[in-house]
Order: structure tokens, then C-alpha cells, then sequence
């Protein structure tokens, strides 16, 4: 037995806010029934329909791809661009959790599980995620400084950042680094870069919280375990910043 909002929550149709407002409009019925109770619980094999239609319980999957280069992280493409979904041999209908940009390769996580992806990937819950990444130009001891104390992006500042310097190639003008950064902002470590003039040629994600790309070589994927997956819930909801 679980509770309906989480129900429709691991369905992947409403955060679970969302999915008790729909229980209080009368939005939702189990069995046939219009269910307006918040802590009802529904048996396993009961038929739930929010809006009037059957929302389908599939098993959990969770998986970790190192995703290669020139592929999307979506579902599909209307240009019918390769997508991280079509790398993974599955029957559920997985997405990826937030996203890396065509050029970037390394770890994402997929998964059919949307109150999972909501937790990793909500703003509110900063799980780490670390960067390697190749720049034009050297990075200076300032810029790092500034990286560490957060710089304004789009008038929003950025959370402290980790910085390693992993090489700096004086002759090609050239950094590699290091960037640990706690939040997901749609091209952020490019933009990161950008503020100091610096374009990023090269970028990999290589650990996300306790999950790493380990034994996984490009274009590999593995599911990930269930103690993986508690871990990473515990660490969403334990770095949690705002309630
Ligand atoms: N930051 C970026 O700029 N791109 C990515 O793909 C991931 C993080």
C-alpha cells in the first residue's frame, strides 16, 4: 500500500505537491472512485487515473551512462539525432535527470522514476557535481578566486565552487581543470568560463554526489545499485538549502 500523491508522484505526471492539489480538485480516482482523502493509500494493483486517464506503475530502473559525444540528452529529437535513451537496452520509458550539452560527454543518470529526478535535479538540492574541463587561455589565481566566492550569472550568484588546476599549458595556452560546482544551470560551467573570456573545448562530467564512471568506458552504461540510489537521496534531501 502506498500513498496516492506518491503514487502519482514515481509516476512521473505531478511533483508531489502537485499530485495532493489534483486530489483535493477531485482529479483523481482509484478504482473507478473519486478519491479527495490525502492519506489514502492504494493497494498495489489498484487502477488510478489522474485527469481520467490510467496512469501506468512500471518497475523503477536507474541507470548510469557515460554518455559519448554528439548525442542528446533527451528522449527523442525531431531531427532524429542520436539520444541518451537510445543507448540503453530497456523496455521502460526512461528520460535523463537534467542534462548534459550535445558536445559534453560523461555521467547521467536515467531513470523512469520522476519524483527521484525531480529530487536530484531540484535547484533546492545541491547535490556535487564534478567537471573536468579543458579552456582556452589560462585560468588566473583571480579568476579562481572568484570562481571559489560565486560570480553573478544571469544576476543570480553562483554557489561557492571547487577549483583544481589539473595542468596549464603555457606554449598552447592552454587549462586543464577541475570544477566542483553544487547546482545545474543550463550551460553553466560554459557560462562560468565564459564570464572570465575563456571557451571550453573540452568537457566532462565525471562524478555526480558518490556516483562515478568507474569501470564504465565511453558509451557504457550499468543500473545502478540499490545502495547507490539511497545514497543519493539521502545526499538531495540532506543538502537540502531551503525548505
Ligand atoms: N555545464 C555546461 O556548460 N554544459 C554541460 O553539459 C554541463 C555543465
Amino acid at each position: 500500500m502506498e500513498r496516492l500523491q506518491k503514487i502519482i508522484a514515481q509516476a512521473g505526471i505531478a511533483s508531489r505537491r502537485k499530485a495532493e492539489e489534483l486530489i483535493l480538485e477531485g482529479k483523481v480516482k482509484v478504482d473507478g472512485e473519486i478519491i479527495t482523502e490525502l492519506g489514502y493509500k492504494a493497494k498495489k494493483n489498484a487502477q488510478i487515473e489522474v485527469n481520467d486517464k490510467i496512469i501506468e506503475k512500471e518497475d523503477k530502473v536507474y541507470f548510469v551512462l557515460n554518455k559519448p559525444k554528439n548525442v542528446l540528452s533527451t528522449v527523442s529529437d525531431h531531427k532524429d539525432r542520436k539520444t541518451v535513451v537510445d543507448l540503453i537496452d530497456t523496455k521502460e520509458r526512461i528520460f535523463p535527470v537534467g542534462r548534459l550539452d550535445y558536445d559534453t560527454t560523461g555521467l547521467i543518470i536515467l531513470t523512469n522514476d520522476g519524483e527521484f529526478s525531480n529530487e536530484i535535479i531540484h535547484p533546492r538540492y545541491s547535490i556535487e557535481k564534478v567537471y573536468d574541463v579543458t579552456i582556452k587561455g589560462i585560468l588566473k589565481a583571480t579568476e579562481i578566486q572568484q570562481l571559489e566566492k560565486g560570480i553573478y550569472l544571469d544576476n543570480k550568484k553562483t554557489l561557492p565552487a571547487k577549483v583544481v588546476i589539473v595542468n596549464i599549458d603555457k606554449n598552447k595556452k592552454i587549462t586543464n581543470l577541475q570544477l566542483t560546482i553544487k547546482e545545474g544551470r543550463n550551460h553553466q560551467v560554459k557560462n562560468m568560463m565564459k564570464y572570465f573570456g575563456h571557451t571550453v573545448v573540452k568537457l566532462n562530467r565525471r562524478r555526480l554526489g558518490t556516483i562515478d564512471l568507474k569501470g564504465l568506458n565511453i558509451g557504457e552504461y550499468r543500473r545502478l545499485k540499490p545502495f547507490e540510489i539511497k545514497q543519493l537521496k539521502r545526499l538531495a534531501n540532506s543538502n537540502e538549502l531551503i525548505k
